[in-house]
């Protein structure tokens, strides 16, 4: 069984239970109707249609289907009520990668299914894949608890963790950064990159796993305090004014005081939340640490999150190469640890 949703689209749900019994030995299934818009569902195994092509609705949400993956390797198996030439050519026209007669038996359809997804999308692509849906919904959950003021759960966020580690070691960073840059939403996406940064890193550095977890779980959500700026502020296109900076600076020490009051215990977590913005020469925020007081793991982690913005992916404006990011993290003389940088440059190529 794979590790992902597969979701059965279909206009006679009640017809459809061995089909998702069967479905459900490939992946996780879930059951939709023609009314599903695709766009709260993150990034599935497979898909299968069961829809009467000829309803104008069926059509309506194969389109939606189409458009919401265009360009990513997705199985569709469509199944088909008549197995005409004329239908074929329908179904195919509306993005079904392998189309089969509706009297196929279940147990066939999950294994055209199963063939079709390893064809379509290798082991380690479908880790990456996974990984960033796992990883995105622990976020999302936690960026929207601390924008309602609601508790935070920090154990949503520990289910988010193997699966990063998982998808950098297995994928390779390229592949989970290619996919994390394709994200619209800039602190989801930050988020992400610096989340699969530093699981590239610590499996560099050699850390144990309880070490590369730990580091991880900061890096996720160590902009945690972004949920409280402003929108505007926290999504405005190109540079920020002096009162804007100042505002957006707060996140460091709100993000801090959400995990407190969520009664976070963690130290390192803490200390990375509270001081990813401390330069070794004094001149970072909130606290104005230097030197020895900035502890190893914001040293790490620094590095990880200015990478992470130099590279990001905004629709304004050209993404800088990673060459020309190195060179910037390499000019922060005094403000980052030499010795480290260089390190994570190698980590990073
Ligand atoms: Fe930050
Ligand atoms: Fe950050």
């Amino acid at each position: 069984m794979h590790e992902g949703v597969i979701i059965l689209v279909t206009d006679r749900p009640d017809r459809s239970a061995d089909l998702a019994a069967a479905l459900r030995q490939v992946g996780t299934c879930e059951v939709v109707g023609t009314d599903e818009r695709w766009t709260a569902i993150g990034a599935p195994l497979g898909i299968v249609s069961d829809l009467t092509l000829t309803r104008p609705e069926a059509v309506q949400c194969l389109k939606a289907l189409e458009a919401r993956y265009r360009g990513q390797p997705l199985p569709v198996i469509g199944l088909l009520r008549r197995a005409t030439p004329d239908a074929l050519r329908h179904a195919k026209s509306l993005g079904a990668t392998v189309c089969l007669p509706a009297y196929v038996p279940p147990q066939s359809v999950a294994a055209a299914l199963a063939n079709q997804i390893e064809h379509t999308c290798p082991l380690s692509e479908r880790l990456v894949v996974h990984g960033v849906a796992r990883a995105g919904e622990a976020l999302t959950g936690l960026l929207a608890e601390a924008r309602a003021g609601s508790p935070i759960r920090m154990e949503a966020v520990e289910a988010g963790l193997d699966p990063i580690l998982t998808a950098v070691q297995e994928g390779g960073l390229a592949r989970w950064l290619d996919t994390v840059w394709t994200h619209d939403d800039a602190t989801y996406q930050h988020c992400l990159l610096v989340a699969g940064l530093a699981a590239q890193f610590s499996l560099h550095l050699g850390f144990r796993q309880a070490d590369r977890h730990r580091f991880v779980r900061a890096a996720l959500v160590h902009d945690v305090g972004k949920a409280r700026i402003p929108l505007p502020i926290l999504n405005k296109p190109g540079r920020l004014d002096p009162d804007e900076t100042a505002v957006m600076r707060t996140h460091a020490a709100l993000g801090y005081d959400i995990l407190k009051a969520g009664g976070e215990c963690d130290e390192l977590t803490l200390d990375a939340v509270r001081h990813h913005h401390e330069m070794l020469d004094g001149s970072g925020y909130p606290d104005g640490l230097s030197g020895a007081a900035v502890s190893d793991t914001v040293r790490l982690l620094t590095i990880c999150d200015i990478y992470a913005a130099l590279t990001e992916r905004r629709p304004y404006k050209a993404p800088m190469p990673a060459a020309e990011a190195m060179g910037v993290l390499q000019g922060m003389h005094g403000k980052l640890e030499a010795r480290l940088v260089e390190t994570f440059g190698k980590a990073v190529a």
